[in-house]
């Protein structure tokens, strides 16, 4: 590809759009595309590695190593989007007033992270073990007589909101709206024109005038009234002998809801979803369930939950052979990394041992995921709880009657309705609809 001269002024973007919204690839316009984006990301491998896309002013990466590198390089690589001169991409950071460890760079980057870090660390996270299971098996009980199940609803979405709610200290039956919440901070439009775009970003506005009402109200309260629960550690908690401002104590609440939820629930549902594709594999996994713990990195990297990833350079750089400026956009697509065939032998194929698996699923360097080990736990135990109940789990759609979740950049379904024999429960399956 032509290098980009720095001199020409950028070209308008023709999907126009409202600040807020980030733009989609052409290859990805269509929610018809985002179950299937590999075949584009093996071509992009090969042919444009490092590739400028002038219609959204932003570099796409595609490769294991070239991602890895600037995820291991956060001096040259910005998470903060303040840094970007592609103006669009800069305002989807304004208006949100909220100040958060993911789009922080070092030092402030440490100071957030480190007042929830305690919270998350594996050993932190396994005494939640009981109660995760618990939740499962409440979840699954509701549902094992009836012979059928949508994934989705009836178990992936409960599970990591309940953990999540109960973690913060907030009434988990709220989760409807917390979907809601989740759901439209990462939508993106389902056609290339203005009108969808703005209808995206009125949701997407309307989501964060009511995230702020909602937890400036708890603030206030946590802060009278502190308990041992995330959100009183977080409005009591000092960085540089300082409180958190308002906009660090939004940022970390809307973060802890959202970032945990939304991925979990695609993990756990891909997780059954890959499985019911490979039904050897599942019965295997009922007589090894030490194996659960590879099938679930093997899903992360087959099905990787988040799909891309933003930086900002802050100096001029080079990457697989392009020049980047300072103030580029580079979109790391997490997803065909962890399909190269330069990082994994058969990366088109689920292997369920996959030993090594350097998938950058939960990303890699100083913002690798924080929730990644409650992330696995949750799944590992929920996959557990539903592969000790039924037997004989089968997908009642086909893959083309799956429907995709509202956005390019995450990848998952919005609903996974499965058939099975629950043996204690003396059902059969239902007869095929
Ligand atoms: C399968 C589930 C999950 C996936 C695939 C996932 C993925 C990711 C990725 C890729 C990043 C890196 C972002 C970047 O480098 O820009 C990240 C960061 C983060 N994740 Fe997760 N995540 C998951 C679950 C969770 C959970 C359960 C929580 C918390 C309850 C969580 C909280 C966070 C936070 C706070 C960060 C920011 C870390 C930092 O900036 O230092 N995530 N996650």
């Amino acid at each position: 590809m032509a290098e980009r001269d720095p001199h020409t002024p950028p070209e308008r973007p023709s999907n126009a759009r409202p600040p807020g919204v980030l733009s989609v690839p052409e290859a990805l316009s269509t929610p018809e595309s985002w179950l299937d984006p590999f075949g584009w990301y093996a071509e992009m491998r090969e042919t444009e590695p490092v590739h400028w896309d002038a219609d959204r002013e932003c570099w796409d990466v595609f490769r294991h190593a070239d991602v890895s590198a600037v995820l291991s390089d956060p001096e040259t690589f910005s998470s903060d989007p303040r840094n970007a001169s592609n103006e669009a991409f800069r305002r989807a950071s304004e208006g949100v007033e909220m100040e958060t460890m993911l789009g922080s760079d070092p030092p402030k980057h440490e100071h957030l992270r480190g007042v929830v870090e305690e919270h998350f660390r594996p050993r932190a996270v396994a005494d939640l073990a009981p109660r995760i299971e618990e939740i499962a098996e409440d979840c699954l009980d509701d549902v094992l007589a009836d012979g059928e199940m949508d994934v989705v609803a009836d178990l992936a979405y409960p599970l990591p909101v309940i953990v999540i709610a109960e973690l913060l200290g907030i009434p988990s039956e709220d989760r409807e709206t917390f979907k809601r919440w989740s759901d439209s901070l990462v939508e993106t439009p389902t056609e290339r024109s203005e009108a969808a775009a703005r209808e995206v970003e009125d949701r997407r506005q309307q989501t964060l005038d009511e995230l702020r009402e909602y937890f400036d109200d708890l603030i206030d309260q946590r802060k009278r009234d502190p308990g041992d629960d995330l959100i009183s550690k977080v409005v009591t908690a000092e960085i540089e002998h300082r409180p958190l401002s308002a906009e660090e104590m939004r940022g970390f609440c809307v973060l802890l809801l959202v970032a945990g939820n939304i991925t979990t629930t695609n993990l756990l549902t891909n997780a059954v979803w890959t499985l019911t594709e490979h039904p050897e594999t599942l019965e295997r996994l009922q007589s090894e369930p030490t194996l659960l713990t590879k099938a679930v990195e093997e899903v992360l990297r087959y099905r990787s939950p988040v799909q891309a990833l933003g930086r900002v350079a802050t100096t001029d750089t080079t990457l697989g052979g392009q020049t980047i400026r300072q103030g580029d956009v580079v979109v790391l697509w997490v997803g065909s990394a962890n399909r190269d065939p330069d990082a994994f032998e058969r990366p088109e194929e689920f292997v369920v041992d996959r030993t090594p698996n350097q998938h950058l699923a939960f990303g890699r360097g100083i913002h690798y995921c924080l929730g990644a080990p409650l992330a696995r736990l949750e799944t590992r135990l929920a996959l557990s709880a539903l592969l000790d109940s039924v037997d004989d789990i089968e997908a009642v759609a086909t893959a083309d009657g799956l429907t995709p979740v509202r956005s390019a950049f995450i990848y998952g379904v919005e609903s996974f309705p499965v058939r099975f024999v629950a043996p204690g429960s003396d059902v059969r399956r239902p007869p095929p609809a």
